[in-house]
């Protein structure tokens, strides 16, 4: 029954349709379309249109969003450059985790975000560790 419908769709309407559009025989008889056959034309060169871009469409290149290209989403925006400096001599433990996936809320210092980026995204971020040698 589907496949009935589908097959006089196929063979007998869509011929039937496109005989009947107004398609111009050369360029310049675009230009003497009236509205109407424009009208009428319309949703066959949608149809075209669609059918095309889906035809280039893997072969377009994939753009990507701007977020995703940036490292830094949030800390520090208002500044063109985030630049943070640590004086080793003043680490109050023996090991100090540092943030090197930007996605701390105690930036510089790593809280564990990295884990929830890590998950989300399948990235291998972590920390740098910096241990104090006891003497
Ligand atoms: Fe960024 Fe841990 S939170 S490396």
């Amino acid at each position: 029954m589907v496949l009935e419908a589908l097959a006089k769709l196929i063979k007998v309407q869509l011929p039937a349709y496109l005989k009947r559009l107004p398609i111009p025989e050369t360029i310049i008889g675009f230009f003497r379309l009236t509205v109407a056959e424009w009208l009428r034309l319309l949703p066959f060169l949608g149809v075209l249109a669609l059918l095309g871009y889906l035809a280039i469409r893997p072969f377009l290149p994939k753009k990507k969003q701007q977020k995703d290209s940036l490292i830094n989403l949030k800390i520090q925006k208002e500044n063109p450059k985030v630049v943070n400096e640590i004086n080793i001599e003043d680490l109050q433990k023996t090991t100090a985790a540092y943030c090197r996936c930007w996605r701390s809320k105690t930036f510089p210092v790593c809280d564990g975000s990295h884990n929830k980026h890590n998950e989300l995204t399948g990235d291998n971020v972590g920390p740098l560790i910096l241990k104090k040698k006891e003497v």
